[in-house]
């Protein structure tokens, strides 16, 4: 898959006796200077274009011993000393390197990426304890990456995170676009102030009350996306996060450093080690272009090659689902309200009595299928399918879904008979309830249903409080239960699309069979009360520098009491920016979240998202500011077909878009669906206007997005 590999290995300094050492990244834009405080802290700083990004800023641990307090190995008698990987440092060795690489991705925005950096291995020595740790920083032409390392010695094997004191001190009271730092969910409207107003919004950010006190320190989620006063984008997130816990910032608002604060465990430990061993990576993008940062490949770069040696079944797909009506109320998961003979695990649902809102049954799934085959759909998702959704949030119950078990009203061999007649795949729904060691235990044999019965990818979920109890959503343990499912998956040839897991890192290029997350607030909160109007210019700047999420766009009608008379929620958006988020939210898996009799009430816009692709062999970034809009083109795999999505924040927006990417001098038929001039999210989201015309690559457009709107094109080459 490797196209070039360059790698040059110089070694600089036997660095005994040096304490500092600089980096810089292949275009000179970045230096890194490393050093070693007078008590032998760690500390590294990083300059952009000579403008300070992060400011001298410590590095290392606070560590203690196994349950026994022991140290293996460690003969340090000193408790203070003993618990300290943060100070006494004394660099051992120092290395540079260069890579260049161009590698092809399984699926995704473009098809080859440039991975290219400078490295510099800073090695250190405690002077008393001979404890060695190893710090990599890598420097890109767009920014910075760099872990820690434990490698195998006598003096360290097993020790219990009780911190990590990594600093990014900010060089000024940066705008940030920020989430409060919870354990347990990312599904948070993102807030836009000042560093300085953190303290101010943060529990109004957290309960949407400010009279609650937060139960969590001053600290915000990555990915972090921050403008300096002088136009400076800067992104704090972390790549490869595998057996390790989960990292939020906490601020220092005197100062402006943030600091890691690292998921806690139920016993609230930050993690336990055993060397030889790495962290994930800590990253940092920075540009005086928005662009960049969403054009920025550093968190893939940082993660290992694909460890799949055969991804032929492995495909980016366009969806619908048995799921909007559930989560807008109109109808219901469950089967029955009849509790007197269904008890979970040892339920008689066949002499239960349905309540009559059950959605999956068979008949409704066909018609989803149907729908499917007619507009080109490969996927149908369908929830509530099997049993145990009656009362799937009693955790007093250590024992929820079996993953195997239909409803009665739910025909698995006749539907999977259905769907290969019509040449559809339907996609399997596995709700947790956040019981990890009840979903582990059955795992094997839920997805051995799966093969039997024609189903190739799994959206799963994480609902709730955790199971084992006291564990939170983000620590190591369950990160590494997330990442069990996704490796056992594999070895099934089966794709995962988890929702409420930790927001991803990077990790679908070693594993691209995790081919969606959900991670933060998705569609289902514009059911759940409603999001906000620039929510689709954040995510990309956010969210999604860690990867594609399954954010489940097109809903088109507005007005939730249309469905549910009893639900008065209202999406805050427009249909054109719907259509635009087909674009402009990469995933290689799309859904079309709507009900089928919405879509049929608007056929021309649906169009575009029949037409639309999810997997792509070029991007470009054409417009982009967090919070107000962006534009984004790419070009089809495989094709010479352009789609454009464009989306505004709580403003309209009016883009200019020079189609000079377009095949020279062909003639091409554009099709422009945008918003009416008299659009709005809120007062009129259904007003769009769609046109055709011709274009060259010598041609311009001009696009307009309402308030909480946007635009969609596709072009085509006239043949
Ligand atoms: C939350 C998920 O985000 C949603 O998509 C799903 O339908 C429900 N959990 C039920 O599993
Ligand atoms: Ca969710």
């Amino acid at each position: 898959m490797t196209k070039k590999t360059i790698i040059f290995l110089i070694i600089m300094s036997l660095a005994i006796g040096l304490s500092a050492a600089t980096l810089k990244s292949p275009n000179g834009n970045f230096t890194l200077d490393f050093s070693l405080q007078n008590d032998g802290t760690p500390t590294y700083s990083l300059t952009y274009k000579g403008k300070t990004v992060i400011k001298p800023s410590k590095l290392g641990f606070e560590i203690k011993g196994d349950q026994n307090g022991d140290f293996s190995g460690a003969w340090v008698t000193d408790k203070e000393a003993q618990s300290s990987l943060h100070s006494n440092f004394q660099i051992a060795d120092t290395k540079t390197a260069a890579f260049d690489e161009t590698w092809k991705p399984v699926w995704g925005e473009e098809k080859e990426i440039r991975n290219h950096y400078n490295e510099l291995a800073v090695l250190l020595k405690q002077q008393q304890s001979n404890r060695q740790m190893l710090i990599r920083f890598r420097l890109f032409n767009d920014g910075l990456g760099f872990r820690y390392e434990f490698p195998e010695q006598k003096e360290l094997t097993y020790f219990i995170i009780e911190e990590e004191l990594t600093q990014f001190a900010m060089a000024g009271d940066h705008k940030a676009i920020w989430i409060p730092g919870d354990y347990d969910t990312q599904e948070y409207d993102y807030t836009i102030s000042k560093l300085s107003e953190i303290r101010g919004l943060f529990a109004k950010a957290i309960t949407g009350n400010t009279s609650q006190t937060p139960i969590y320190p001053l600290s915000v989620q990555t990915s972090l996306q921050m403008k300096s006063a002088e136009g400076l984008y800067i992104n704090l997130h972390e790549a490869a996060l595998i057996n390790f816990s989960c990292m939020n910032l906490t601020l220092d608002d005197r100062d402006f450093i943030f600091q890691a604060h690292l998921t806690p465990d139920a016993q609230g430990n930050k993690g336990h080690i055993q060397a030889p061993s790495v962290s994930p990576w800590r990253t940092v993008i920075v540009s005086e272009d928005a662009r960049d940062i969403l054009a920025s490949r550093i968190t893939l770069n940082l993660n290992e090659p694909c460890k799949i040696a055969d991804v032929s079944w492995i495909k980016p797909v366009k969806y619908i689902g048995v799921w909007w009506e559930m989560i807008t109320g109109k109808s219901e998961w469950s089967y029955t309200n009849d509790f007197s003979t269904v008890q979970i695990g040892i339920s008689d649902y066949a002499a239960a009595k349905p309540h009559g809102r059950h959605a999956a049954t068979t008949e409704n799934v066909k018609k989803y299928i149907d729908f499917a085959a007619k507009h080109g759909f490969g996927g149908v998702l369908v929830e509530g399918w099997n049993i145990g959704w009656e009362d799937w949030f009693d955790k007093s119950k250590d024992f929820v879904f079996d993953f195997v078990t239909p409803y009665p009203d739910f025909d698995v061999k006749e539907l999977h008979r259905y769907a290969k007649s019509k040449g559809v795949k339907l996609i399997m729904h596995h709700e947790t309830s956040a019981s990890t060691r009840n979903y582990e235990r059955h795992l094997d044999a839920a997805y051995q249903f799966m093969k039997d019965n024609g189903y190739d990818a799994v959206k799963s979920g994480y609902v709730g409080d955790m199971l084992p109890r006291g564990e939170h959503h983000y620590s190591q343990w369950i990160v590494n239960h997330y990442q069990y499912c996704v490796e056992k998956a594999a070895d099934y040839q089966i794709m995962v699309n988890a929702h409420e897991a930790v927001r991803p890192t990077g990790i679908c290029r070693t594993y691209p069979n995790l081919i969606g997350n959900e991670s933060a607030r998705g569609t289902e909160y514009q059911a759940f009360g409603g999001n906000t109007a620039n929510h689709a210019t954040v995510l990309p700047f956010t969210r999604q520098i860690g990867g594609p999420m399954d954010y489940t766009p097109g809903i088109f009608e507005q007005d939730i009491s249309k469905l549910n008379p009893n639900n008065h929620s209202h999406v805050n958006a427009t249909i054109a920016n719907q259509l635009a988020m087909y674009v402009t939210l990469y995933s290689p898996l799309q859904m079309a979240a709507d009900l089928p009799e919405n879509y049929d009430r608007f056929p021309d816009a649906f169009q575009f998202i029949k037409d639309v692709a999810v997997d792509w062999d070029e991007t470009r970034y054409l417009e982009a500011e967090p919070g107000e809009y962006l534009t984004i083109a790419r070009r089809a795999k495989g094709t010479n077909d352009w789609y454009i999505g464009g989306v505004s924040g709580y403003n309209a927006h009016t883009a200019d878009i020079k189609l000079d990417f377009l095949p020279k001098g062909k003639t091409c038929e554009a099709t422009i669906y945008q918003d009416a001039p008299n659009a709005h999210y809120k007062t009129n989201p259904q007003a769009y206007v769609i046109s055709k015309i011709k274009v060259t690559d010598k041609s311009k457009l001009k696009a307009f997005a309402a308030p909480g709107g946007g635009f969609a094109v596709s072009i085509k080459e006239v043949k």
